[in-house]
């Protein structure tokens, strides 16, 4: 939105239209260091629209070519991707310690850890549509936060009240593996609970960047399903080119899937992962870039974990938390 006639009390209706019920701060930036697809087709508040109309954005914008101002917003609904509690200390294996994914959920179907999930506000979930699609119950579900050792933590379960899997999801070749949970109540955030950030549309992550994933899941290839503690493990971004050729997964790759490990194989998500956060820091803020969705086996060579594509999805995410919010 072309900052021009912008207003700070616009902000929380332009949070709700995006599917959040909170409002942090807008400040605006220069338009042309904003990503090149974004540099065009400004919207803005109508001043033809009396001051007090303005209670739905959708009503009040109109589409203009330029932004005479030369500057757009910046908006923050939720305060995210940061560790508040978190002092990197070395920790024997990738064992996680308490803090340091404070958005990592656990997804559990009657009581058993199934998949994994990231909190992007106190009530939503993102997580693989694979992990509920067969599973559509969610009063079955619930979820846990905030806690490293699945077995022996006294946290508390949260129920769930409504899972939305994407509409085109394919479950044979695992397109569009994306999935909401929204719970029953809000989290309250804490050190040991904080939502992760979603990436800004057209935001890019260049190949080789190394991220983070983690997850319950099984740390060996066939051996079992989950591991009772939070397990981490930093893997480099591969080019959907790279990983579409012949020797790696030949052609099935869509653009919105995102390959990230090594081709030489040993580090990996593996099965119990899925729906987990693929993360990555940028400028001291992280944010949610896939969501584990499969591989061929668990850390062989030439097949890298694929995650879904969250900055594909963000349309998507947004209206169905706006969808929800007006429900
Ligand atoms: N589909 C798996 C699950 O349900 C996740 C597999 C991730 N595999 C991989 N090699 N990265 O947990």
């Amino acid at each position: 939105m072309c900052s021009d006639d912008w207003k700070g009390q616009y902000g929380l209706i332009a949070c709700e239209q995006l599917g959040f019920s909170s409002y942090i701060s807008s400040r605006s930036m220069r338009v042309d260091i904003v990503e090149e697809e974004l540099q065009e087709e400004f919207v803005s508040i109508n001043h033809l629209i009396p001051e007090n109309k303005v209670t739905s954005l959708h009503h009040a914008v109109y589409v203009r070519e330029k932004c005479s101002s030369g500057r757009v917003i910046i908006l923050k609904c939720v305060t995210c991707g940061v560790r508040i509690g978190y002092s990197p200390r070395i920790v024997g294996g990738n064992m996680s310690s308490l803090m340091q994914w404070p958005w990592q959920v656990s997804l559990q179907f009657q009581g058993y850890h199934l998949c994994g999930g990231s909190l992007i506000t106190p009530i939503w979930i993102v997580t693989a549509a694979h992990c509920v699609y067969d599973l559509y119950m969610p009063s079955s579900w619930t979820i846990q936060v905030g806690l490293v050792n699945l077995i022996d933590t006294p946290a508390p379960s949260y129920s769930v009240d409504k899972i939305i899997y994407h509409s085109k999801y394919k479950p044979k070749r695992l397109g569009n593996d994306i999935a909401l949970m929204k719970l029953a109540i809000p989290l309250t955030f804490d050190d040991m609970i904080q939502p992760i950030c979603l990436p800004n549309s057209e935001e890019d992550f260049p190949d080789g960047k190394m991220c983070w994933t983690s997850g319950w899941g099984a740390t060996e290839e066939g051996a079992g399903d989950a591991s009772p503690v939070l397990n981490h493990a930093s893997v480099p971004l591969i080019s959907n080119k790279v990983c579409n050729h012949k020797d790696v997964y030949g052609g099935i790759i869509a653009p919105s899937m995102l390959c990230a490990g090594y081709l030489k194989g040993g580090v990996d998500s593996c099965q119990g992962d899925s729906g987990g956060p693929l993360v990555c820091e940028e400028m001291r803020i992280w944010k949610l870039v896939g969501a584990t969705s499969f591989g061929i086996g668990c850390a062989d060579v030439n097949k890298p974990g694929v995650y879904t594509r969250i900055t594909s999805f963000l349309d998507w995410i947004h209206e169905q938390m706006e969808r929800e919010l007006k429900t």
